[in-house]
């Protein structure tokens, strides 16, 4: 099927070099380009909306209107009747920086103010904005706009799923166990067939703590997830104003206290952008974990797998098979869909074989004896029945992308420094000390997404050319050495496919680290799947991370995301402080992205 992709030229454009200074401070595209700021930090969501504060001086009900921080995934969701230059752009925002404060992250008393922690849950979580083309054939933020929508960390959202008003969701705050409060670390995303969007929750435990030790020591939810267990949880201390986020076990309140509050956290989140109306959903048959994305994989006959990677040293890769199938016909069959159906673990054999493994309550040891009394348990504790099936431990697994006629599945595995301390090397994790990461590809039995066996190989190392010299003139160790086509790039995160089948690649690495000084500052790559040839076409500014991708439907529009730059650009207004900001590419003839 690989001989399908073959293609005249996937990659038509001039590839751009790295960038190494310092005060690189630009979004740099190739010639016949144009990347303009699109929409910031701060950025006006709701019509109503206080004009931003270059001083950050917005309080957080201002924040509630704005555009929130760290803007990562994201998705152009197109209206019929002129899909082309009209839709809805879904952005999540993953987490905060200092500068949404005037002075920083503050504490007073060993507590942290309840506003500044207000204004972070306010700017964490998803913005929805209209977007269309104007008269000169510009692309525009609409304002006012019936469908724009900010959900933040105080969104009162459902719970769907094996997990709704289950004994493990319920808390002092929310006895019933249906309604939790918010959205955390809403890192990448996916998309179903019937137009919702999945926003995906990667690194709630640091908003937690517990810190009774000897309940944290026995409780797999928190321990196995890495929820703290130290003074203040490892991010922003909102349980010091906040008492949510103190997972600490109190006997003397219903359900004891919070302490079931990390388990509301970790799910995909389903959002309908064209109805502000109603209320997003986690949807819990989805299992429990660190989660990058859910990215769908459409078979013909409408049976479905959404592929997620779970971001954190030597976890797994998971896909979720909805029992039932997408019925394009019938919208309202597709509204629970995604209530009902089988979690899967991935395990890579070292001869290029490998096998889904379900996570189904009763079977291959996931009994009560074992900590897994029902099927919520094992769902809640995903990752600790995903260690008993024996998954195999990977390099920190973050996007997936499928091809739009192949269905291959590629997932990027970003670094593993710990490779071969706690994990030994292995033929899809093949190197120790790994800071620079691959991309790892497989194609599912007969082409089936609900298939439970798959043929996987390596599609490149990333790092740097063999045989290159370091600053100092010796040959660079094998382990940073990679296997690259073309330009060289270090630790991908964001991977996804355009119509034509380009893969486009974001990266996310320390721009200041020593191994990091070939590479310069982070990038977004385009590479041809059949001849792997990789090619630089954009570079960000200093100290930010590129991540989120989509594009209008004619792909002569594409939007990516500058993530926590460290300098003013591209703010929005051309100026003032740094601020996240998504950013829109074109052709300077209107020609297709990357053509
Ligand atoms: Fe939020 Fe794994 O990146
Ligand atoms: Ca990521
Ligand atoms: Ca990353
Ligand atoms: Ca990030």
């Amino acid at each position: 099927s690989r001989e399908l992709l073959a293609q005249a030229r996937l990659l038509g454009f001039a590839g751009v070099p790295v960038q190494t200074a310092a005060d690189f401070d630009r979004v740099l595209v190739p010639p016949g380009y144009t990347a303009r700021p699109f929409f910031s930090w701060g950025d006006a969501v709701l019509a109503d909306a206080p004009a931003w504060q270059a001083d950050a001086s917005d309080d957080w009900q201002a924040q509630l209107k704005q555009a929130g921080d760290n803007h990562d995934g994201m998705h152009f969701f197109p209206f019929a009747e002129a899909p082309d230059s009209h839709g809805l752009l879904a952005i999540n925002h993953e987490y905060v920086n200092p500068t949404l404060h005037p002075n920083g992250i503050s504490f007073v008393d060993g507590r942290r103010p309840l506003a500044e922690v207000r204004k972070e849950q306010a700017a964490h979580g998803v913005s929805i904005i209209e977007v269309r083309k104007d008269t000169a054939g510009h692309w525009q933020r609409v304002l006012p706009s019936r469908w724009n929508r900010r959900i933040s960390a105080l969104t009162p959202m459902a719970i769907g799923g094996p997990l709704a008003g289950h004994a493990l969701m319920q808390t002092a705050a929310d006895p019933a166990g249906r309604t939790v409060l918010g959205t955390l670390n809403n890192c990448s995303m996916g998309v179903t067939p019937w137009g919702t969007y999945l926003t995906c929750e990667e690194n709630w435990p640091h908003y937690f703590v517990n810190r009774d030790a000897q309940d944290w020591e026995a409780r797999v939810a928190h321990k196995r997830y890495g929820v703290g267990n130290g003074e203040r949880s490892k991010y922003y201390a909102w349980e010091t104003a906040d008492p949510r986020f103190d997972a600490t076990p109190d006997a003397g309140q219903p359900h004891g206290g919070q302490v079931n509050e990390p388990n509301r956290f970790g799910w995909v989140v389903e959002i309908d952008p064209f109805d502000p109306a109603r209320q997003p959903v986690k949807r819990s048959a989805f299992g429990r974990i660190g989660r990058e994305c859910a990215v769908l994989s459409l078979g013909a006959d409408g049976r479905m797998a959404f592929y997620s990677g779970d971001d954190a040293k030597g976890e797994y890769v998971y896909k979720f098979v909805p029992a039932g199938r997408f019925e394009a016909a019938n919208p309202q069959a597709n509204r629970d869909l995604l209530d009902d159906g089988t979690l899967y673990v991935a395990r890579f054999e070292s001869n290029g074989s490998g096998r889904w493994l379900p996570l189904v309550h009763g079977q291959q040891g996931l009994t009560a004896e074992n900590g897994f009394a029902s099927q919520a348990e094992v769902l809640v504790n995903a990752r600790a029945a995903a260690d008993r099936l024996g998954a195999t431990p990977m390099d920190r697994p973050e996007w997936v992308a499928v091809h739009p006629v192949s269905r291959e599945v590629y997932v990027s595995l970003t670094n593993n420094d710990a490779r071969g301390d706690k994990h030994a090397v292995d033929p899809a994790n093949p190197r120790p000390h790994n800071l620079h990461g691959q991309i790892l590809r497989w194609n599912e039995k007969d082409g089936d997404p609900t298939a439970s066996e798959f043929r996987w190989e390596l599609f490149l190392l990333a790092g740097e050319q063999p045989g290159t010299k370091d600053q100092e003139g010796q040959p660079v160790p094998a382990h940073l050495s990679g296997t690259i086509n073309g330009d060289i790039f270090s630790s991908p995160d964001g991977l996804a496919f355009d119509g034509a089948g380009r893969l486009w690649i974001q990266t996310d690495y320390g721009d200041d680290e020593p191994a990091m000084q070939a590479m310069g500052c982070n990038q977004l790559l385009c590479a041809d799947p059949l001849s792997r040839e990789v090619r630089r076409f954009l570079v960000g500014p200093r100290g930010c991370e590129i991540t989120g991708i989509t594009w209008s439907p004619d792909y002569r529009a594409m939007w990516i995301n500058v993530q926590h730059p460290q300098l003013s650009y591209p703010a929005s207004d051309g100026q003032t402080r740094a601020r996240s900001t998504t950013v829109l590419v074109t052709r300077d003839d209107g020609g297709v992205i990357g053509s």
